[in-house]
């Protein structure tokens, strides 16, 4: 790039000329969050792709983010700002091993969290985002057998909400593994008022000290309704920088790893999207996300089923 090139004025000339819409997710760099279109958790960021009329969808975000755009959106040119933005829970879940766990219990039905590839999405019945998990298990009758993946403690916390016997893949997200419950502790001695907000992909440890449990839009939404002046949250950082916006008067806490501070809970995949790079995919309109159609089409149903059943 040319010395001195204003990035923020190039990316908005270029969002117009390509008609392009930006979206982000919560745990992307602060300048990202400011200059997309719409900021949002995964269910939310999916219903955006659905429905957009832009001809563009530029994805802040991870890979199974954009595939998701493009499966809900095959008509539109989706572009990822860096290729190698992946998941670990996605890692976790090769899909031909995925395929031999569900013939292995052949009268499971598979209820898949949306951190997954679309093989898996297209091996499985119905799709789940942390924000609707929850109102779509309700809906399935408890005497149904089912297979959870890959995230076991999204997996793990539900069954134990809604007492559920749900078969657990091993997968977990090494961002909110991370956190530790002894330094967890120690910040609770240090604000013993300070509610703890967590995510479900926390493990139990975490999970258990926690207030309030939910998505990143759930979790942001208790951020400006709760009543005291500090608040620690026991999710990827970077969605403070939402919190700190709306309530500046207020003191968010990152929740700690095992150093004492909350930078190795910084998603390193979600890290890799750049200024530089959202300007050059949208220059380029390259990388960009392409899927085999009937591939999409088998992985269109599970979304589908999930878009029809969440609140
Ligand atoms: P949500 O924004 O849906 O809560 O997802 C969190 C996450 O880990 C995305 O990778
Ligand atoms: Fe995957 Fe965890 Fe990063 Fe989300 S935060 S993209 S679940 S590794």
């Amino acid at each position: 790039l040319p010395t001195g090139t204003d990035l923020r004025a190039e990316i908005d000339r270029l969002r117009k000329e390509r008609n392009a819409v930006i979206l982000a997710h919560y745990y992307q760099r602060p300048e990202l969050q400011d200059l997309a279109d719409f900021v949002g958790d995964s269910l939310e960021l999916s219903r955006k792709a659905a429905d957009t009329d832009a001809d563009v969808i530029a994805f802040c975000g991870v890979k199974f983010m954009a595939d998701t755009a493009k499966i809900l959106s095959p008509e539109k040119i989706v572009v990822l700002p860096d290729m190698n933005a992946g998941c670990s829970l996605e890692d976790s879940c090769p899909p031909e091993k995925f395929k031999a766990f569900r013939e292995k219990h052949p009268d499971h039905i598979a209820l898949t969290y949306i951190n997954c590839s679309t093989e898996v999405k297209a091996l499985s019945d119905v799709i789940v985002t942390s924000s609707s998990a929850e109102t779509i298990l309700q809906q399935i009758p408890e005497d149904q057998p089912i297979i959870f993946g890959p995230d076991r403690h999204l997996g793990g916390y539900l069954n134990r909400k809604f007492n559920r016997n749900m078969l657990l893949w091993p997968g977990v997200c090494i961002v909110h593994e991370a956190f530790s419950e002894r330094e967890l502790l120690k910040l609770k001695e240090q604000y013993p008022d300070a509610p703890i907000a967590a995510h479900p992909e926390c493990p139990p440890h975490i999970v258990d000290h926690a207030d309030h449990v939910g998505s990143t839009s759930a979790i942001l939404q208790f951020a400006k309704t709760f009543s005291g002046d500090t608040l620690i949250v026991a999710t990827e950082p970077h969605i403070i920088h939402q919190m700190q916006k709306a309530l500046p008067e207020k003191n968010f806490i990152g929740a700690p790893g095992a150093d004492g501070n909350c930078n190795c809970n910084i998603c390193p995949y979600m890290a890799l999207n750049t200024m530089e790079k959202l300007y050059t995919c949208l220059r380029d309109l390259e990388p960009r996300i392409e899927i085999e159609e009937g591939l999409r089409l088998r992985a269109k149903r599970s979304l589908d089923n999930m878009l029809g059943m969440a609140a």
